[in-house]
């Protein structure tokens, strides 16, 4: 699913390779709760990560998932420590 959504375009996650544009999301569950983590997906201006430009990150995975994916997805990063 995160490949298909293109995320690692963008960020390394762990294993997987991924494009600088983004921060690492490889422990982002040890510093980022799932609530601060589903905003960041829904809502990508809502803050801003330090040292990376706002308005990259796609704003409409809001729409790309079904609630169940986007809390699959959440529960996934939240467990990344
Ligand atoms: C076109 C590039 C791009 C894509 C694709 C992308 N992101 Fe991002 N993402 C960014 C950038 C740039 C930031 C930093 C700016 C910000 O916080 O909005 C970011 C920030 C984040 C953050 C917040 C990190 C933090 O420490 O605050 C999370 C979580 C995140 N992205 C998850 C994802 C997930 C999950 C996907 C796939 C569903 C994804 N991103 C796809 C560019 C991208």
């Amino acid at each position: 699913m995160i490949a298909q959504l293109a995320c690692t375009a963008c960020h390394k996650i762990g294993a997987q390779a991924g494009g600088p544009i983004g921060p690492d999301l490889s422990r982002i569950g040890a510093t980022r709760d799932s609530v601060y983590l589903r905003r960041a997906i829904l809502d990508p201006n809502a803050d801003v990560a330090k040292g990376f430009q706002p308005g990259l990150m796609p704003p409409n995975y809001g729409e790309q998932l079904y609630a169940r994916e986007l809390e699959m997805l959440v529960g996934y990063l939240a467990a990344l420590k």
